[in-house]
């Protein structure tokens, strides 16, 4: 096993805020890579805001400001969330740096040389009225392979399946909505991946490199001729020019994964190391945290990128599940996520989330769910009852009783204990992590309880002190134990119990005094839940970051905006969901339109029936899940004596008419 290593998750991209899903990431990551330290290796922790490509150009341009600034100001807000939930990187940097421009040129000369790189005329889909091609994103249409609708037009987010723009059926443009898109020829290059077919056989297949799932996912490209990789874009855009050519840039993912690079060469400089010592050496393993929706870019374009260019390829790549919160799926695009900010504003306690995420993380790529009354059972019950009821009984007992540990014995069986817990954190299985260490606790729980030193401090004191040790040491190894996972409570517990307590140390904390013992976990109470779940409301539009607030629109721009009047015919609630009502709007169309909004805290279902409503008309479905999907949006006002009052037109305004 490498002495060394880097570790990184994957670079949160620039165009908005860290939400909850970005977390199980960033959590994961940073318990893998203190456990790892924990255990003696020297790990590095890298990562970055990937800044490049046209959504964060255009979102900058909308905002008045220029995407240098942009970037800028995402930037502090993602440095500054990370680090509320103690997300502990050696160095958070960002792709728009001079060292990724240079790696980025080196790596792309490198394929060149190697005669990977082809240059050919492609046909792409251009949108008039915006006067620019329309790449990945910026068009939406049916996946030409699994025929789902509203699809981007890279990538399907329903079969996972890569593609052309050109290829998807009945595209329009995702900046204004116009079909009348034309053809038109560029110039781009491409990386011929296929030249690196064999190569990439044998990476994936390297035990250890993949989980077998995500293996066995990667199987069905790899067994046919992997198809060329476009990495050039057409000005304007946000990124790095291609050497020699005056309006064509790199696809943001090329510079992306070598934002990896770039940034470990960062932070070398800045500490006096090379660069070579963590990314060309045999005694440094490259490990890389992602979810299942990237793996194509960091199984097979990165590796190959590597290997043409000699830096190290990945020793692992381990791909997390997604996140759904309480049941419904997180979709950034769709505004159905719960951010960072949020739940920090809401008051709750971000180690409450990071013990969450370990417990329910297990090895494999499972997706986990973010059950708020789970949190609240999981803390409450575990963290607090078991392992920190422990700590905060023993050292209670013994700060009444002068304050001193005396003398016990190390509990059996920890050495072996700590021996199957490093494996399990190597493994990033912390769901059976969290499991033993519980176990551990309530044997000693149990002891205690039997014991009863309480009854005999006056009669055998010194017997019962010696239990109240005891219990304090086996409450300082589940806090070591749990410090990657939870590191506020592993330090309460170091700091009240007197002494750091470093993992391989198993001699017992005898003699010496202890400080006065303070709680080590706050309650998960039903108000913190009931706040966090108030701000969770599937369809609710999310405010912008600060440096997105909204620049004026112009009169076209209002125009775009298709508003009639509707009726409400029913009004529903919508089961498990207690924001929500499902509402039968008639627009004049024919057949009553399904729209869901998130107002059931301001009306019961049958206080809306029979309103005449204004309807925005023209917005993408939206799909709530269970095959919700939602058709439109109904205008409320804020600032009422409900937290929503529908705006309500006149009755004689027959439905559908236009409001202008
Ligand atoms: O999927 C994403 O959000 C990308 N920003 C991840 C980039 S990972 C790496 F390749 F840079
Ligand atoms: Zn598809």
């Amino acid at each position: 096993m490498a002495s060394r290593m880097v570790v990184t998750h994957a670079l949160t991209y620039a165009n908005g805020r860290i939400h909850l899903g970005h977390l199980v990431e960033a959590v994961q990551t940073d318990i893998f890579v203190r456990a790892m330290n924990a255990l003696g290796r020297e790990a590095l922790f890298i990562s970055a805001d990937d800044t490049h490509g046209t959504p964060i150009e255009i979102s900058a341009a909308k905002a008045g400001v220029r995407p240098e600034e942009w970037i800028e100001a995402i930037h502090r807000e993602h440095v500054e969330d990370y680090k509320a939930f103690e997300i502990e990187y050696d160095l958070y940097y960002t792709t728009h740096s001079a060292e990724n421009e240079r790696h980025s040129v080196r790596i792309f000369e490198a394929l060149q040389a190697d005669g990977a790189i082809e240059k050919r005329g492609v046909e792409q889909m251009y949108c008039p009225t915006d006067k620019r091609f329309l790449p990945d994103r910026f068009i939406r249409g049916t996946c030409p392979v699994c025929g789902t609708a509203d699809q981007y037009g890279d990538s399907c987010e329903n079969c996972g399946s890569t593609y052309q723009p050109t290829e998807l059926k009945n595209p329009r443009c995702a900046i204004d909505g116009n079909t009348a898109l034309e053809r038109r020829v560029s110039m781009h290059y491409f990386v011929r991946l296929s030249k690196y077919q064999d190569f990439l056989r044998q990476w994936t297949a390297t035990p250890g490199r993949l989980q077998p799932e995500i293996l066995k996912s990667l199987e069905k490209w790899l067994a046919e001729p992997l198809r060329d990789w476009d990495i050039s874009r057409d000005a304007p855009y946000f990124g790095f020019r291609i050497p020699g050519e005056k309006d064509k840039y790199f696809y943001v993912w090329l510079d992306a994964p070598i934002g990896y690079l770039s940034s470990t060469d960062h932070w070398c400089q800045e500490h006096g190391r090379r660069v070579e010592d963590f990314w060309k050496s045999a005694d440094c393993d490259v490990i890389h945290f992602i979810g299942k929706d990237i793996v194509y870019f960091h199984a097979l374009f990165w590796p190959a990128m590597l290997k043409a260019s000699g830096w190290s390829v990945p020793a692992r790549v381990h791909v997390h599940g997604m996140l759904t919160v309480e049941g419904a799926k997180m979709s950034k695009s769709r505004g159905t996520s719960l951010d960072a900010r949020e739940y920090l504003e809401a008051g709750l306690d971000p180690e409450w989330l990071r013990y969450f995420y370990a417990a329910n993380l297990g090895s494999g790529a499972t997706d986990i769910d973010l059950s708020l009354q789970e949190l609240k059972n999981r803390v409450n019950g575990e963290l607090l009852a078991n392992v920190g009821n422990l700590a905060n009984r023993a050292l209670s007992l013994i700060w009444k009783n002068g304050g001193r540990l005396t003398r016990a014995a190390m509990p059996e069986r920890a050495q072996e204990i700590e021996r199957e817990l490093a494996e399990l954190y190597t493994r990033c299985d912390t769901r059976a992590v969290v499991q033993k260490v519980l176990d551990f606790s309530s044997l000693a729980n149990q002891r205690l309880q039997a014991a009863k030193p309480w009854e005999k401090l006056k009669s055998e004191r010194e017997a019962a002190l010696s239990e109240l040790t005891y219990a304090v040491n086996v409450a300082r190894l589940c806090a070591r134990w749990l410090g990657p996972i939870a590191p506020k409570f592993a330090r309460g517990v170091e700091e009240q119990s007197g002494a750091a307590s470093s993992w391989g140390d198993f001699k017992p904390l005898e003699d010496a005094p202890i400080r006065e013992p303070r709680p080590l976990v706050r309650k998960v109470e039903d108000a913190d839940i009931e706040k966090l779940a108030s701000k969770f409301v599937a369809d609710k539009e999310k405010e912008p970051p600060a440096a997105a607030q909204p620049a004026a629109i112009t009169i076209d721009e209002f125009g775009k905006l298709d508003l009639r009047a509707g009726k409400v015919l029913a009004a529903e609630r919508v089961p498990k969901k207690d924001k929500l009502l499902k509402l039968s709007i008639d627009l004049g169309e024919g057949a009553p339109r399904t729209i869901v909004s998130g107002v059931a805290k301001s009306y019961a279902p049958e206080e809306l029936v029979g309103k005449n409503v204004a309807v925005v008309a023209n917005l993408p479905p939206r799909d709530f899940g269970k095959g919700l999907v939602s058709h439109g949006m109904i205008l409320f006002a804020g600032g009422g004596a409900r937290e929503h009052t529908a705006v309500e037109l006149p009755a004689e305004v027959a439905p559908g008419s236009k409001v202008k």
